[in-house]
């Protein structure tokens, strides 16, 4: 069966999915029998472009890297669930900007997707944030998968570990590192660039998120914390009432000084149980050279869970970037074409 692909959201990561999807298109096929057309790109600037015989991958690809338009194809008009309908796509990558508080453009998507029982990958935080109960239900009614790999580590496979590696494990706590560009600034700051450069490096490089000031704030952790306490204790625990920090008040003169305790300075997310329930922080800690996150640098993440049958797991990869994300995508379809 083909799969007939919609990709809403064409920035990084979104042209990134695609990349990687012209790139593997025969190995994808011969490994994992995954056959797929692209029916339908929408994204904000570059306008909505169909085919549901399958656009042109190669030719897509060539107009968004020489004009970083549509350049050369129709435009479609419509509401999303008009032009979804209209494409037959049979999955839906959602690839838009987050909006914490709204969960927008993403909700609307994915919500309109699920209720034509069309399956859903996503790396938007936004829409997990704000309804992953509501989307689930939708999901469960309309008999369409759902899977947000993306949203915390990019495509490094925490959430896939934990629900199929670590079915059956109860958890103890986990603590790591959830933010690539918070990492990467204080990374670059230790080797001498200022904040200021060092984000402006980070947003270049497609770490940063949209609106960069959640991730300096400290907010796009506490939103990964909160999924990750439904996905590990299945416990709400509100963004809010995360205790948090960000890194907007550090200086290369703070580094400096730590370093010259034997010391970094991280921003370091957890959950533990506490007498009071689970308590859930994102906070700036230094902490010694030795310890297992200080070597964790750059756009890397990492976390260690800590549980009953394995004892500790740490997993090391990609925390942020345009195909470390794309790939995330790339997983879930396959995952959920299987
Ligand atoms: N802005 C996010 C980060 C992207 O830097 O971690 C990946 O979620």
């Amino acid at each position: 069966m083909i799969n007939r692909i919609a990709l809403a959201g064409c920035g990084n990561v979104g042209t990134a999915l695609l990349e990687i999807l012209n790139d593997k298109k025969k190995e994808l096929d011969e490994k994992f029998g995954f056959e797929f057309k692209i029916t339908m790109i929408t994204d904000l600037i570059k306008g909505s472009i169909i085919d549901p015989d399958g656009l042109d991958l190669q030719k897509v690809l060539n107009a968004i890297h020489s004009t970083n338009s549509f350049e050369g194809f129709v435009k479609s008009k419509g509401s999303f669930a008009e032009m979804l309908e209209q494409s037959r796509a049979t999955m839906l990558a959602e690839a838009t900007p987050t909006n914490m508080e709204t969960g927008e453009p993403g909700l609307s998507h994915i919500k309109t997707a699920l209720g034509l029982g069309i399956h859903v990958a996503m790396t938007n935080k936004g829409p997990i944030a704000v309804a992953m109960d509501e989307l689930t239900d939708l999901a469960k009614k309309h008999h369409a998968k759902m899977r947000y790999e993306g949203v915390i580590m990019s495509g490094t496979p925490l959430i896939n570990m934990i629900h199929t590696g670590m079915a059956g494990c109860t958890f103890e706590k986990i603590e790591g590192i959830l933010n690539g560009t918070t990492n990467f600034v204080l990374t670059e700051m230790e080797n001498g660039l200022s904040y200021n450069e060092a984000l402006e490096k980070a947003t270049d490089m497609g770490y940063a998120e949209t609106d960069s000031t959640m991730d300096v704030n400290g907010l796009d952790s506490a939103v990964k914390t909160s999924i990750i306490a439904r996905i590990l204790f299945d416990e709400k625990i509100p963004v809010e009432s995360i205790d948090r920090e960000g890194i907007t008040e550090i200086t290369v003169e703070k580094i400096e000084n730590a370093k010259e305790r034997g010391n970094k300075i991280k921003l370091i997310s957890g959950i533990e149980h506490t007498k009071n329930g689970l308590h859930a922080y994102v906070s700036l800690k230094e902490i010694p050279f030795s310890h297992s996150l200080a070597g964790i640098d750059g756009a890397t993440n990492a976390v260690t869970i800590t549980t009953d049958n394995l004892g500790e797991v740490t997993l090391i990869g990609p925390g942020a970037g345009r195909r470390e994300t794309g790939q995330a995508l790339l997983a879930d379809l396959v995952a959920m074409a299987q």
